[in-house]
């Protein structure tokens, strides 16, 4: 099922309960939460007390927090407690992948893994079938608003054709550049889960924009259908 995360990364802080609430009104069905530490990327954005208080303002949906850090498992707990659902981390930042996973779980979160753009799938092989879902950087972490890498699409079909040959049900999410230009493509290479940022918040009406997204999402899957 195509889902729509619009990330809060681009919305207007000072207005932040607001701005989620007209994506989701638009149509998201996630709230996806960038979570920078300016160690393992280049910025610092989001911590556990905003997501707490954003919980608030947006009691429904999953909160979808993308931790982009060093030393997840340090967090996890805090994050757990703040309101998030889901909880991805990096493969580059976890020496001890599978155990993180598990804590993840053990918060009684979904516990996913998120790859960098030159990190090959091969270095998930062995946690894929304890993963809610895989999220495919489209771009490099740490910024929004970046250009989509083309190269994202064949790593999508890949894990959609490994999903399918291994039995497994993980979903796949993708997350960077994502736009009314380059939607239909992640949706045919076999994306479902859809986070965009600067397509949803930095333009026009945040609710039309997220329900543009989302239309174009789901005519490229009648056309691949
Ligand atoms: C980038 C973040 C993304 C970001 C995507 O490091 O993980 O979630 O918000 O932003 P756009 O959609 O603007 O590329
Ligand atoms: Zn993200």
């Amino acid at each position: 099922m195509i889902e729509l995360a619009p990330s809060i990364l681009s919305a207007d802080f000072s207005q932040l309960g607001a701005q989620a609430q007209a994506a989701i009104a638009g149509g998201g069905t996630i709230l996806h939460i960038d979570v920078m530490d300016g160690h393992f990327v280049p910025n610092i954005t989001i911590g556990p007390p905003v997501v707490s208080s954003l919980r608030k303002a947006v009691p429904d949906v999953p909160f979808d927090c993308h931790l982009m850090i060093e030393n997840p498992d340090d967090y996890i707990s805090a994050f757990a407690e703040a309101g998030a659902n889901w909880i991805s981390v990096h493969q580059e930042a976890c020496v001890h992948l599978n155990r993180t996973l598990h804590l993840i779980a053990l918060h009684g979160c979904k516990p996913a893994v998120v790859l960098n753009p030159a990190t090959p799938l091969h270095a998930l092989d062995e946690v894929l079938d304890i993963v809610h879902h895989v999220l495919v950087m489209s771009v490099n972490p740490g910024f929004g608003a970046q250009k989509f890498i083309p190269g994202s699409l064949r790593k999508i079909e890949t894990l959609a054709r490994l999903r399918e040959s291994r039995g497994l049900s993980f979903r796949i999410e993708v997350d960077g550049g994502v736009d009314l230009t380059t939607i239909a493509d992640v949706v045919r290479a076999g994306a479902e889960l859809l986070v965009a940022g600067n397509a949803v918040f930095s333009h026009g009406d945040i609710g039309d924009n997220a329900k543009k997204l989302l239309h174009a999402a789901r005519a490229a899957t009648m056309a691949r259908a």
